[in-house]
């Protein structure tokens, strides 16, 4: 017969020394599996005579019971022991500052498109686009450049293969035809700017073949003169964070304007640095003027009854002049340091009350 009492000590020692879930399951198995020590023990009382039964019966089944105790409670200790190690291991210090550094720059373009919008959304303008890739229609023929007028190759235009019927699908040289399409598709009043991408066969310091734009149109009954010089000036003001910036309007030729003009800002140029808004100088901003009645009737409006100002300027250009970018190229050479130099703060939207850089 076992001796009940060395299997009782060996089982706890063989408990003691198991220090992971799994020792602890084999000396589970040593004991009460199905061919475990106190499990062939249960077995055999069988055979027992009722005497013998009756002395060991109560031991078997104590040795029983406070061997599965004693293993259920080294399992939740230990479960316990692998909670709080991993508890330790993935703690997370919610009082550690944010990261100090954010690595992403919003590119000075996109800054200036975002400023400039800001600013004629406040004026009540909404935002208008088209597509990059323009049939000679809305970029010319309806924006009154006649065909084979010298003006179509001033803009140094791309053009794309021939397509059967002879037309020619091309890259947008400006954001103008974004009017055309504005007209052709909605009812007066008008009040919209078009942000975009334009396309000119050009590149040096100040031109690159891929370069941006923003448009204007106002379609209202009455509009005149005065109220595209105020929008203009009101938005210089704006734009430049100026009070106090003196502008002019110089007449000057576009075939989609009458009359057209050119807006100069007053800049001072002495001293290698450029100073927008006073000094003895002019710098050119933007073009403007009234809608033509040609491209009011191409797109299906009668300039007895309605009429409208255009303005177009180049975002490069007006981004430049801000933040003092001398070169233009440099903008899309995608280089970081240029970035972390130029850019701005991602998550920081341009808005009148608080400043718009
Ligand atoms: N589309 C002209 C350009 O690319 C800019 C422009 C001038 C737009 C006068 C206008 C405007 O709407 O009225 O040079």
């Amino acid at each position: 017969m076992t001796d009940i009492a060395a299997l009782t000590r060996e089982l706890f020692a063989q408990l003691d020394a198991a220090c992971d879930e799994a020792a602890v399951e084999q000396v589970r198995l040593n004991a009460l599996g199905k061919k475990g020590s106190v499990s062939e023990l249960l077995k055999g009382m069988g055979a027992m005579s009722p005497k013998e039964r009756q002395t060991f019966g109560p031991l078997i089944h104590g040795l029983k019971q406070s061997i599965s105790d004693a293993i259920a409670a080294k399992k939740d200790l230990l479960a316990e022991a692998t909670l709080n190690a991993r508890l330790l291991a993935e703690r997370v210090d919610v009082t550690l500052p944010s990261r100090p550094e954010q690595r992403g720059r919003i590119h000075p373009i996109m800054q200036v498109f975002e400023e400039v919008q800001t600013i004629f959304a406040d004026m009540g303008f909404s935002i208008a686009e088209g597509p990059d890739v323009e049939d000679d229609f809305h970029n010319f023929t309806a924006l009154n450049f006649p065909p084979k007028h010298p003006a179509r190759d001033m803009h140094d235009t791309f053009f794309f293969e021939e397509k059967e019927d002879g037309s020619r699908m091309l890259l947008r040289t400006h954001t103008s035809p974004v009017q055309v399409r504005t007209m052709l598709s909605e009812k007066p009043p008008i009040r919209i700017v078009a942000p975009g991408r334009t396309y000119r066969c050009d590149s040096d310091q100040t031109h690159t073949p891929m370069f941006h734009q923003i448009e204007g149109l106002v379609i209202e009954n009455g509009v005149h003169m005065g109220h595209l010089k105020g929008v203009l000036m009101e938005f210089i003001r704006a734009f430049f964070e100026l009070d106090d910036i003196d502008v002019r309007l110089r007449p000057h030729h576009f075939p989609f304007t009458e009359p057209s003009a050119e807006m100069d800002v007053r800049c001072d140029r002495s001293g290698g640095a450029l100073k927008i808004g006073t000094g003895a100088d002019w710098l050119e901003i933007l073009g403007c003027g009234m809608v033509h009645p040609n491209v009011l009737r191409a797109c299906g409006m009668d300039p007895d009854v309605h009429q409208g100002f255009a303005f177009g300027m180049g975002i490069d250009r007006l981004a430049m002049l801000k933040y003092g970018i001398p070169d233009l190229r440099d903008m899309f050479t995608s280089d970081v340091r240029w970035l972390k130099h130029y850019g701005f703060e991602p998550m920081v939207q341009p808005n009148l009350a608080t400043g718009l850089s």
